[in-house]
């Protein structure tokens, strides 16, 4: 099967299986951002479990707090991604990866901070954050750093047709969208080396009404391709701009259609979104550019992944919800144990508890227990 043969991320990173674990917040970091024991058990759960790579939960490149996300914005925080790593790698042969982020001001009083609201400061003094948070990820022994393009956060905002900024920053041009994007990617390239693997994820389509598609998305991916990144990791949706508020919670990018497009519900057609990261594959071969594109969504069992694979619309396969469900999926697969995969219904109890703030597991672990390997 070609699910389980290897493969290189641009001759930097070698992976043994095409299955990658994408990012998910579990909200078991303190809300100071540290790592804890329970955080460091899931990460080796999955670790165990099979996947090639795992990527890390949104890690923020942020100055200051950054309430319960982890945080790579100052040294005291690199021993703790080492002794993961140092522990992924010497208990397993998997790869582990943050993927890191920059995120604008929210409340509860309903204040959203846009991109029209940075200062020309705040925008320049960006690159020199992610480069920062990169640099210490490598000093912490992972391999490979994510940059978090995608959903509702800051640089997914500036590359929207939403950023109605009057500068070189923004507005209709989407070279000026994709300004701040590139000269991140250049600082945290400079701050890296060119050995270290480094890939984005992006959007494939904002799925709000006026939002970025695919027209934008190829010519997104192709830039960060042109600028040296190893791998496109393609997701979609997540928005604020279709989000549904709830009277005094701030409001939640994953509430609304744009939302389930990001995490598609049982009630979606299995693989939803690969179209998308098929679309992005083909104008990055177009264009002469051979780096490996990851898909994610609704992907539930080995035939379906397999068949995606064999199409040639992706490289790698991202299964967040069935992990998430059972670590052990790619191992008991290979093994020939499908029956006892603990399955994935969809049902998205996992994303409320992460939108609640807090411990995110799967539901069906209280009635049937933690799947064991
Ligand atoms: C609880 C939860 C937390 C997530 N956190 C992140 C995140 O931090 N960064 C990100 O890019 N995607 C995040 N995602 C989206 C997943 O990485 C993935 O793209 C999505 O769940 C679709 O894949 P799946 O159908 O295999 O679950 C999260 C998803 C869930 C369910």
């Amino acid at each position: 099967m070609m699910l389980f043969e290897p493969i290189s991320l641009n001759g930097k990173l070698t992976l043994k299986n095409r299955i990658v674990m994408p990012p998910a917040v579990t909200r078991l970091a303190t809300t100071d951002g540290h790592t804890t024991p329970e955080l460091i058990d899931r990460y080796m759960m999955y670790a165990h479990g099979g996947a090639s790579l795992i990527l890390m939960e949104a890690v923020s490149v942020k100055r200051g707090t950054a309430g319960q996300l982890l945080r790579l914005n100052e040294d005291q925080f690199i021993p703790e991604f080492k002794e993961l790593a140092d522990r992924v790698h010497a208990e397993t042969d998997a790869k582990i990866a943050p993927q890191i982020l920059h995120f604008m001001k929210i409340a509860r009083s309903g204040y959203r901070q846009k991109v029209e609201d940075l200062t020309l400061e705040e925008i320049k003094d960006q690159p020199a954050q992610w480069a920062e948070a990169a640099y210490r990820a490598r000093e912490a022994g992972l391999d490979a750093v994510e940059l978090h393009f995608a959903h509702a956060y800051t640089i997914a905002s500036f590359l929207s047709r939403y950023n109605k900024r009057k500068d070189e920053y923004g507005g209709a041009k989407l070279e000026n969208r994709m300004r701040l994007m590139s000269e991140i990617i250049v600082a945290v390239r400079k701050a890296v080396g060119d050995d270290f693997c480094l890939g984005c994820r992006i959007n494939g389509d904002e799925f709000t009404l006026g939002g970025n598609t695919l027209l934008h998305s190829t010519q997104i991916a192709v830039q960060c391709a042109k600028l040296g990144l190893d791998y496109i990791s393609v997701t979609a949706g997540g928005k604020f701009e279709d989000a549904v508020l709830t009277e005094g919670e701030v409001l939640d990018p994953y509430t609304g259609y744009s939302g389930n497009r990001s995490m598609p519900p049982v009630w979606m057609p299995e693989k939803v979104n690969i179209y998308l990261a098929a679309g992005i594959k083909k104008a990055l071969r177009d264009a002469g550019y051979t780096i490996p594109v990851i898909g994610a969504g609704r992907m539930p069992t080995p035939d379906v992944a397999e068949g995606v694979l064999q199409s040639g619309d992706v490289d790698i396969i991202g299964l967040c919800r069935p992990l998430l469900c059972d670590p052990y999926w790619p191992k008991k697969y290979q093994e020939g144990r499908g029956k006892d995969v603990l399955k994935c219904t969809y049902c998205n109890s996992c994303r409320e508890m992460e939108g609640g703030f807090v411990t995110v597991e799967c539901i069906q672990w209280k009635k049937k227990g933690v799947p064991q390997p």
